[in-house]
């Protein structure tokens, strides 16, 4: 592998929302240097705000999430950190985020524990044997006993935790952490929140500087802490942590910038390098010459001076380099790409080269999806990136009917870009939207209408749940076409799909038709 693909590190970090996703990716910034000030990451507690404030805050939002991609330089490695959104209803596009990254770092409020988020999100690692770091947060808060947080990570998350810090104290006795590897002590001391600061530390546990700094009975109730903890856990084992059987779990307050720079020490010793990347012919190696690379997310309008739309690309493997004539597969085509943006943290900018693990952007222009496969020559196609059927829908209807194209367009570019799902029944010329959360729905219509001035309103619409539909059979699949025309839509990508008006109409279709297989996936 050449050094420059062994030194990238690409994560994303997952958590329930409020654990402190949005504190902690600014203080990573600012240890990568990318910010010289915390407190200028905006738009964060997008949950807590009203749909249209969530929108005018997503054009705002500072770094933290309109780039999505964050690059820094940390030691001898640059980091990747893939931004997810916090809410729940934007889940598919954190799914597919996470196909992208190479490991993930699981934040966990120390007052509230595993929550339900938190147990999904992991589940999506899992897919993929994503290695996993939690960090617990909030040690400047009074917090649940630490034995007990660990016991129920592995319990309910069902990964075994090795320590690696551990806390010394608590709330208004948070005194630092007891680095279990490096036997050293980090002192905390507040009030750098929001700069890089170089906190005391103290080589071995049992030390005269120790007893000195923290008090003797505080050192030997962290003696005897540490032996507990040691044998009721596990030790770290960087075998288990590669294959995401295990977790090192580092304590601290994002908000104090406290436990972040040994987090991040550790983080780029032992997280993984871009990993091999299935595709359906076969494995691609991150070393291998030649670029490959899939589009995991469109977001468009990102900067409302010039209306575009980026695509983010994963390199999977090789360098792009400016000007590189790739393959779409998925059209056929060879295309030259001169004005490919990288994301460090902070502005776009254009970009000469870049190697397996980034994220770059390509200016979409209509033809790429989610789910494409670039390449140099080779028929590739990855796997892996689902969209999920959608299990709410509204038919859209405008408010002026002369829009009708503007509709279509904002509806067919939305749903390029993940942002919903959009069916067209075969029977009719109605337009119907379907989502997987329900506040898709009200962004997608501020978003329609701000960006392509089309307003729509939803009405009820009797379609519980869709099914992608496929048969090898052709005149099998004619004769259900022809019986179902009425169930049968296409998708934004013209993907034909079955419309169920109830969950016992799906089976008994099901049954009916054993060769036609539906999907509540569909891989794009
Ligand atoms: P999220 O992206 O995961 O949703 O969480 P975010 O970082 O927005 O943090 C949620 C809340 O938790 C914020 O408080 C944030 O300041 C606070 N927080 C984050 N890390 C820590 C920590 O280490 N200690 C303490 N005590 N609080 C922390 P807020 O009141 O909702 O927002 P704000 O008023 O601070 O902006």
């Amino acid at each position: 592998m050449p050094e420059e693909i062994a030194q990238r590190r690409t994560f994303a970090i997952i958590s329930h929302p409020d654990a402190g996703k949005t504190t902690m990716t600014e203080k990573l910034l600012l240890h990568g240097k990318a910010i010289q000030v915390a407190g200028t990451v905006k738009g964060r507690k997008n949950t807590k705000h009203a749909t249209s404030d969530w929108m005018e805050m997503e054009k705002q939002r500072g770094i933290s999430v309109t780039t999505s991609v964050m690059q820094f330089p940390y030691h001898d490695c640059t980091v990747n950190l893939l931004d997810t959104p916090g809410h729940e209803d934007f889940s598919e596009d954190t799914y597919r985020t996470l196909t992208a990254v190479d490991s993930a770092l699981m934040m966990i409020d120390a007052a509230k524990g595993v929550e339900a988020r938190t147990i999904k999100l992991l589940d999506v690692c899992r897919l993929r044997t994503t290695p996993i770091l939690t960090f617990i947060n909030k040690l400047d808060r009074d917090t649940r006993d630490p034995i007990e947080l660990l016991d129920e990570v592995e319990d309910v998350l069902k990964i075994k935790c090795a320590p690696v810090t551990w806390p010394i104290g608590m709330g208004k006795y948070f005194k630092g952490v007891y680095h279990l590897l490096n036997d050293e002590i980090i002192l905390y001391e507040g009030g750098h929140g929001h700069e890089r600061h170089d906190y005391r530390r103290i080589k071995g546990l049992d030390s005269a500087e120790s007893r000195e700094a923290i008090g003797s009975e505080t050192v030997d109730e962290i003696i005897d802490e540490i032996e507990l903890v040691q044998g009721a856990s596990h030790e770290f084992d960087l075998d288990m942590f590669l294959k995401g059987e295990l977790t090192p779990v580092y304590f601290g307050t994002a908000m104090g910038n406290f436990g972040i720079d040994h987090f991040l020490d550790d983080f780029v010793k032992i997280a993984p390098p871009p990993q091999p990347r299935e595709t359906e012919d076969r494995m691609v190696q991150a070393g291998e010459q030649t670029m490959t690379g899939f589009v995991f997310k469109i977001q468009a309008n990102m900067d409302p001076q010039h209306r575009d739309r980026i695509a983010f690309m994963r390199i999977c493997s090789g360098q792009y380099t400016k000007s590189l004539k790739m393959r779409h597969v998925r059209l056929k085509r060879d295309i030259q790409i001169a004005n490919a943006l990288t994301f460090m943290a902070g502005d776009r900018q254009h970009l000469e080269e870049a190697w397996a693990g980034d994220i770059i952007g390509l200016h979409n222009h209509g033809n790429i999806q989610i789910g494409d496969t670039f390449t140099v020559g080779e028929d590739l196609k990855f796997k892996g990136i689902p969209n999920f059927a959608p299990e709410l829908f509204k038919r859209i209807r405008l408010r002026d009917p002369l829009k009708n194209k503007a509709l279509q367009k904002g509806l067919i570019e939305l749903s390029e870009e993940g942002a919903t799902q959009v069916f067209r029944p075969l029977n009719s010329n109605e337009l119907i939207v379907g989502a997987v959360g329900v506040l898709q729905f009200d962004v997608v219509a501020h978003r329609l209408k701000a960006e392509y001035k089309a307003e729509a309103i939803y009405e009820g619409v009797n379609v519980a749940t869709a099914r992608w539909v496929e048969c090898d059979d052709p005149k099998k699949f004619e004769e259900f076409k022809k019986k179902c025309f009425d169930n049968l839509a296409l998708d934004g990508a013209d993907n034909l799909a079955y419309i169920a008006p109830t969950r016992v109409n799906l089976s008994l279709t099901e049954e009916r038709w054993p060769e036609v297989r539906f999907f509540a996936t569909r891989e794009h």
